[in-house]
C-alpha cells in the first residue's frame, strides 16, 4: 500500500524533503511506490506546477486546502515559513491527516499549543523534522548515554554557528521578521542544537539567556537602498539546566564568520565524554576514563568511533559510506512513515517540538527580563 503525502511548501527544504522521500525505497529495498509525494502546494500555481514536474507527482495547487480535502492523501508535510505552520497544521489535523512538520513547530508557545491540541483532538499522529538526530553518530551517542557510558553527567555544551548573515547587504526575508518567523537565530538554528541536547539529556528545566541583533536593518531587496529594521536575534547565548539539574552552555549564532555550518554537542561525565560534530557525521568522539592511565603505556585519550552510515535495516549503501544531510532527512521521514504505518506516535513528536519551543520562549523571556526563567513558566497554561 502506498503512503501518500501532500507536500506543502517547495522552497529550500521542500525540495530536499521531496528528494529524500524518493530515496527511501532504495535504502530499505521497499517497492518504488511505498512512499509517494502525491501532490504539492505552494502559494502560486506557476511555482506549484514547476514543483510537481520536478517531483513527478500528478497534481499541484496554490491552495493547500485542496490537498486536505483529498481522500487519497494520508499525511501532510509542512515545509512552509513558520507563520503558516499553525494554519496549515490545525487545518490538516481537522481534515484527519497525519502531520510531518519541519522545525520549528511554530512561531511561539500559544500557536504551538494550539497545533498540539488540534492533533490530539483529531487523534491524528504528528511528527517533527529534527533530522540531525538521525545521523548514525548521533544515534550512537544516544545509545552510549542510555548505556551510562558517561556516568554521572557533569555538564553539557552545544553550539550552532553559521555565517549566513554576516553580509550587511544580505536583504531582508521572512527569517528576519518576528512577525513572519517568530524568532531569529535562536529559533531557526537553536531548534536543532536544543533538540540534540534534549534527545541526549531529556527535558530542559530553566534557562538564562542573552540575545542580540548585530545588524539592525537590512536592504528591502537585493540592491535596494530602502532599509527594513531587523527585529529578531542574530546571536543567542544560553546557560541552561536540565530537569535533573545538569548545567550547560548553548551558543547560537548566524554571524559566526568562517563557520559555514558548525553544529557540535558535547556531554561531560565522571566516566567519560561524548562529542558529536554534524560536519563529521560518520564519527563520534569519545573519551573513556576507564581506559588505563599509566605514564608511558596508558591508553587514555579522545577516540573517534567510526559509525559511518550504519542505519538499522538499510540495504544500501553499505555502512562504510558516509551519511549526508539528505540521508538524515530520509531517515527522519522513514521513522515517521514506520511509526504512522504502525499506528504509533512518531519520534520526535509534535510534543517534542513544543518542548523545544518552550525552551526558546523561556530564553527570549530571560533575555528581555534579565533573569533565569523556568521552562514551565512559559508552558503553565498547557496541561
Ligand atoms: N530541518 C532542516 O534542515 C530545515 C532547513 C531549512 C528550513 N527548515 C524549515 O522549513 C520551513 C521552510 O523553510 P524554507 O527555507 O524551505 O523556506 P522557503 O522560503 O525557501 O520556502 C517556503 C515555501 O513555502 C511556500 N509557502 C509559503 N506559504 C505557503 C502557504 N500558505 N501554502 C502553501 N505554500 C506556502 C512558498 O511558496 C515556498 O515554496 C521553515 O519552517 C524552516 O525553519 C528546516
Amino acid at each position: 500500500m502506498t503512503f501518500r503525502i501532500g507536500l506543502i511548501g517547495y522552497g529550500g527544504i521542500g525540495r530536499v524533503h521531496a528528494l529524500a522521500y524518493r530515496s527511501i525505497p532504495f535504502y530499505y529495498a521497499l517497492p518504488n511506490d511505498a512512499i509517494q509525494v502525491a501532490a504539492v502546494a505552494t502559494t502560486r500555481a506557476e511555482t506549484a506546477e514547476v514543483a510537481a514536474r520536478e517531483i513527478g507527482c500528478e497534481s499541484w495547487t496554490a491552495d493547500y486546502r485542496e490537498l486536505l480535502a483529498r481522500e487519497d492523501i494520508d499525511a501532510i508535510d509542512c515545509c512552509t515559513p513558520n507563520d503558516s505552520h499553525e494554519e496549515v497544521l490545525v487545518a490538516a489535523a481537522r481534515a484527519g491527516k497525519h502531520i510531518y512538520c519541519d522545525k520549528p513547530l511554530s512561531m511561539g508557545i500559544a500557536d504551538g499549543q494550539r497545533i498540539v491540541a488540534a492533533a490530539r483532538e483529531a487523534k491524528i499522529l504528528g511528527g517533527m523534522t529534527f533530522n540531525v538526530r538521525f545521523y548514525p553518530a548521533m544515534q550512537r551517542a544516544k545509545q552510549l548515554m542510555q548505556e551510562g557510558f558517561v556516568g554521572r553527567i557533569f555538564s553539557f555544551r552545544g553550539r550552532y554557528y553559521r555565517s549566513s548573515y554576516i553580509d550587511p547587504l544580505k536583504p531582508t526575508s521572512w527569517r528576519l521578521s518576528k512577525e513572519r518567523s517568530g524568532g531569529g537565530a535562536l529559533l531557526d538554528l537553536g531548534a536543532h542544537v536544543l533538540d540534540l541536547l534534549y534527545y541526549l539529556l531529556g527535558d530542559f528545566a530553566s534557562v538564562q539567556a542573552t540575545l542580540d541583533t548585530l545588524i539592525k536593518e537590512r536592504p528591502a531587496a537585493a540592491g535596494s537602498s530602502e532599509r527594513i529594521p531587523v527585529d529578531v536575534d542574530d546571536i543567542a547565548l544560553l546557560h541552561a539546566r536540565t530537569a535533573d539539574g545538569t548545567l550547560g552552555l548553548v551558543e547560537i549564532s548566524r554571524m559566526g564568520t568562517g563557520k559555514t555550518n558548525e553544529l557540535i554537542v558535547e556531554i561531560f561525565g565522571e566516566k567519560g565524554s561524548i562529542r558529536f560534530d554534524a560536519t563529521d557525521p560518520g564519527w563520534l568522539e569519545v573519551y573513556d576514563v576507564r581506559d588505563p592511565d599509566k605514564p608511558m603505556g596508558g591508553m587514555r585519550g579522545v577516540r573517534r568511533i567510526e559509525t559511518g552510515g550504519r542505519y538499522e535495516g538499510a540495504r544500501a549503501p553499505d555502512w562504510t559510506m558516509a551519511p549526508d544531510f539528505v540521508r538524515s532527512h530520509a531517515e527522519c521521514q522513514y521513522q515517521f512513515y514506520k511509526a504512522v504505518s504502525a499506528g504509533h506516535s512518531p519520534v520526535p513528536s509534535l510534543e517534542d517540538g513544543l518542548h523545544i519551543q518552550a525552551v526558546i520562549a523561556a530564553a527570549e523571556r530571560s533575555s528581555q527580563e534579565e533573569r533565569w526563567v523556568r521552562v514551565d513558566e512559559v508552558m503553565s497554561a498547557f496541561p
